[in-house]
């Protein structure tokens, strides 16, 4: 028998999860598990740099929790909890910081724009950072290594945290020895980053999603809102420049994209019409899975209960690993 390897991957319950989410790391995450251990879970303590109202956040476990199962993951497949029931995760991250140069998390972009955006704007260059943003990327990293984890499935944007992750996890086995999996990310190059109906990357963090399981209506409003140039229908356009496209053809079959990229470069595909197309090719997607999570969402002690089990199974995964990690270091 050959042994399965190990998939993990997290989202922060910060917001409507959105077909970003899904293309980026839900779906690809749900194909892992035919042949992978899956490990997946809603990283709430992540959340915590940025929520700041309790009702608020306990709400978006629920909405993402709900979208994990509505987008089809088997909680008897998959060991799917919450980060904040994993006390390992939190002791590991202490123990990996000790060991990262804080050179390494001066570099983390996302630290790194919050930095560069108060110096635009002649602020003191750390005015509004938490140190939790800081760090981030040690919690995840922490995620990552109590699990054993060989692949990561992500977007394109967490492609620098899954390397200061390898960077870390090398640290430590080369102080400590082979203690830690050195993960890597997937990342479909297919996929990379789906602009949001503004045009920048698509985020919970930006007010421009498309979300995943809100219902048609909510759906229709969205799309509508993706900005596009002004040409008329006559017009040739360019489907390359064109945002509308680019999600377009993320639901489309290879056909269908190959059609309306020659009417867009020829002329006679008004926006409009697309929006339409496009409204009932993600609702043809998620039409199932939005009755599901429907149903979830009124249904919490389920959710609870999932996540409880899910916890207990995850403990028994990072707990061994952790007494490894502290016999490693002379805690033990
Ligand atoms: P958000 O930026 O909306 O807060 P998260 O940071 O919680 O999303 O990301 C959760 C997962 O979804 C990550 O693997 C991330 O790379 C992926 N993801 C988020 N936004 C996008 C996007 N626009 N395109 C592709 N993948 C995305
Ligand atoms: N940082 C990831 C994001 O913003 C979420 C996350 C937290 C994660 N821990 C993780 C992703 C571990 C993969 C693995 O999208």
């Amino acid at each position: 028998m050959t042994v399965k390897k190990i998939a993990l991957t997290g989202i922060k319950p910060s917001g409507s999860p959105h077909i970003g989410n899904f293309l980026g790391a839900i779906k690809p995450a749900l194909e892992l598990t035919k042949d992978h251990e899956a490990r997946y879970f809603i990283a709430d303590y992540h959340a915590l740099t940025t929520v700041r109202d309790k009702k608020l956040l306990k709400e978006q476990v629920y909405d993402l929790a709900a979208t994990w199962l509505a987008a089809g993951l088997n909680p008897d497949e998959v060991v799917f909890y919450r980060q904040s029931d994993i006390p390992e995760v939190f002791e590991l991250s202490w123990i990996l910081s000790c060991l990262t140069a804080k050179g390494l998390l001066n570099r983390a972009h996302s630290y790194k724009d919050s930095v560069d955006k108060n110096i635009e704007k002649a602020k003191d260059p750390d005015e509004g950072i938490n140190c939790g943003l800081y760090y981030y990327p040690i919690l995840m990293a922490s995620d990552i290594l109590a699990f054993n984890t060989d692949v990561v499935p992500v977007g394109q944007d967490q492609k620098q945290h899954l390397e200061i992750t390898r960077d870390i996890a090398q640290a430590f086995n080369m102080a400590y020895g082979e203690v830690f999996t050195i993960p890597n990310a997937i990342i479909h190059e297919d996929v990379k980053t789906i602009p949001g109906v503004d045009g920048r990357k698509m985020s919970k963090s930006y007010n421009n999603v498309i979300p995943l399981f809100a219902s048609q209506q909510e759906l229709k409003k969205a799309v509508s809102q993706i900005v596009t140039d002004s040409k008329g229908v006559d017009e040739p356009k360019d489907p390359d420049q064109c945002k509308l496209f680019s999600i377009y053809s993320h639901f489309a079959t290879v056909k269908d994209i190959e059609k309306t990229r020659a009417k867009y470069m020829s002329g006679g595909l008004g926006y409009g019409d697309l929006k339409k197309e496009l409204v009932d090719l993600i609702d043809n997607v998620v039409s199932e899975g939005r009755k599901t999570y429907e149903s979830l969402i009124n249904n919490r002690e389920r959710i609870d209960w999932i996540l409880e089990e899910g916890a207990e199974k995850a403990r028994m995964i990072a707990g061994p690993l952790l007494q490894k990690v502290r016999h490693a270091i002379g805690m033990q």
